[in-house]
């Protein structure tokens, strides 16, 4: 059987990386605010707390979130300092959700750095993303309009609500690929959707124009997770800087997953493949990571991705044609990159 290659032996596409950094560039004195601000945050704590914001704070994010709010500002009028304070309540609620999602994954590593969890116990991470997430809404009531705080706080429960269904449906072999893509459109989408759409909200564009971005950072966000699904079976840790392997240790029936037991059932080992996936993959993890490649299941998924990423990209078609549009599609089409990339090792 063909294992899928390690992510990291395969470079990703030079063009799409070059793009994406300049796209990046574009946004770079306010991204530069966005990040002092987060780091910032600790000081609005009691000395007590202090430590934990800042270490969770200070840690070394993509800041994707972030990106998007801005870029999607800059896409439908001018990038005001409305827009950096979007990107910092966007990327503190992320953080509470992360610290909480490294709680029940069991994970160790984050961004490169022991998680809250692994330093400081469950106790005290439940609270500490608790405190972040209230946080995160408490400088969000500061946006002259109450609707943006509403979506916010809609976002933010909806992430908890995908995270809870998932929990919920934990080692459940009858996830169907709806099931799966309500859950991530709920984890992951809703913060990036939210995250473009009121970036568009702020400029005072028209309705067409934040529906366009709504959808845009739903397509894409979906995107990512499927991504990120993929790489937590096949990914590198050390490149990634993150545990890796725990959806399958914690009964996550992720894309890649749900398409290898419906191979399964066509090749009759179903049962055999169902117990090795009831037991959390544990001893045998390199057995279903061989039949991913063997079977197509990992191939299947990233096609899957693929068209998400290009339905995003389809989304844009309303938005007037400048460079932050154009930063919108280099982040999009740098998914693509590390998407194929994903594929061209299985
Ligand atoms: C991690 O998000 C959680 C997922 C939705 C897969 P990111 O990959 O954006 O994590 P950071 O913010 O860069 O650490
Ligand atoms: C995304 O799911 C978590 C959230 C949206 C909070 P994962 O569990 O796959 O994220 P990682 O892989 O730990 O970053
Ligand atoms: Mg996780
Ligand atoms: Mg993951």
């Amino acid at each position: 059987m063909v294992s899928p290659a390690k992510s990291n032996k395969i470079p990703v596409d030079p063009a799409a990386l070059a793009r994406f950094k300049e796209t990046f560039g574009l946004i770079n004195t306010h991204l530069y605010s966005v990040e002092e601000r987060i780091r910032a945050q600790a000081r609005a704590f009691e000395p007590a707390m202090e430590g934990y914001v800042g270490y969770v704070c200070g840690s070394a994010g993509k800041r994707l979130r972030p990106a998007l709010a801005l870029l999607a500002g800059g896409a439908t009028g001018k990038i005001s300092a409305s827009h950096v304070d979007l990107a910092v309540v966007i990327e503190l609620i992320h953080i509470a959700t992360l610290v909480h999602d490294d709680i029940m994954d069991g994970a160790d590593l984050r961004r490169d750095q022991p998680t809250a969890n692994a330093k400081w116990g469950n106790a005290i991470s439940v609270l500490l993303g608790d405190a972040l997430f209230a946080h995160a809404l408490r400088l969000a009531t500061n946006f002259s309009e109450t609707e943006v705080c509403r979506r916010i706080a809609d976002a933010a429960a909806e992430v908890c609500t995908g995270e809870i269904i998932q929990t919920q449906r934990r080692f459940d072999l009858n996830l169907s690929v709806h099931d799966y893509y309500r859950i991530v459109e709920m984890k992951t989408a809703a913060l990036f959707a939210a995250a473009s759409e009121l970036g568009a909200f702020l400029s005072e564009t028209t309705p067409e124009k934040i529906g366009a971005l709504k959808n845009f950072g739903l397509k894409l966000g979906t995107a990512y997770q499927v991504y990120d699904d993929c790489l937590d079976l096949v990914g590198d840790e050390e490149e990634i800087g993150k545990t890796l392997g725990s959806d399958l240790r914690k009964g996550k029936l992720t894309l890649p997953l749900i398409f290898l037991l419906q191979s399964a059932r066509r090749a009759g080992d179903h049962e055999e493949l169902s117990s090795l996936l009831l037991a959390g993959g544990d001893a045998d993890s390199e057995k279903i990571t061989a039949m991913l490649g063997a079977r197509g299941a990992i191939k299947q998924t990233v096609e899957a991705a693929e068209h998400l990423v290009a339905e995003a990209l389809e989304a844009l078609d309303p938005l007037d044609q400048n460079r932050f549009t154009d930063g919108l599609r280099g982040v999009a089409e740098y998914l693509q990159a590390l998407i194929r990339r994903v594929s061209s090792g299985a």
